[in-house]
């Protein structure tokens, strides 16, 4: 898989998160710096894909930060857009190979939310 495939995958599907009735508002609140938040997520995927990458991040702590803002429903409504633009954009193989990674790190991040004091207060936040 090449970078440009990588970049053009993020700054697609970020665009439509962008635009997501769900997703857009926490994006909106959060992210200030597109082109260097775009650069981090081309090379968090590029490192996914290829074992490297320049991406130094901490996914789990930068989610954990936003769990105020953050719904277990949201999970759902990021995986189905990313299925959706990867089966667009990328080739078959490609596409199923980043579906079932993202589903992966998903979980670890809903995982990673559930003992945060925003998740912890609402019933549904650990579970389903
Ligand atoms: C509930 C769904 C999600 C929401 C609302 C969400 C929201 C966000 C926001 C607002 C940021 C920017 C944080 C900041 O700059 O301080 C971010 C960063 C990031 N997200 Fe997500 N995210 C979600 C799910 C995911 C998933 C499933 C993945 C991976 C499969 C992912 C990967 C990343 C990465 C790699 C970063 C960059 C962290 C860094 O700057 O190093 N996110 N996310």
């Amino acid at each position: 898989m090449r970078h440009p495939d990588i970049a053009r995958l993020v700054e697609t599907f970020y665009g439509r998160a962008r635009a997501d009735a769900l997703l857009g508002p926490v994006f909106d609140a959060v992210v200030a710096d597109w082109p260097h938040h775009f650069a981090a997520l081309t090379g968090f995927w590029a490192a996914q894909l290829r074992g490297r990458g320049s991406y130094h991040g901490q996914p789990i702590a930068v989610h954990r930060a936003q769990a105020h803002r953050i719904t277990p429903a949201m999970f759902d409504r990021w995986l189905m857009l990313w299925d959706h633009t990867t089966a667009q954009v990328m080739s078959p193989p490609d596409a199923e190979a980043l579906q079932a990674r993202a589903r992966r790190i998903a979980a670890v991040l809903r995982g990673a939310m559930a003992d945060t004091p925003a998740w912890s207060a609402c019933p549904m936040g650990g579970g389903t």
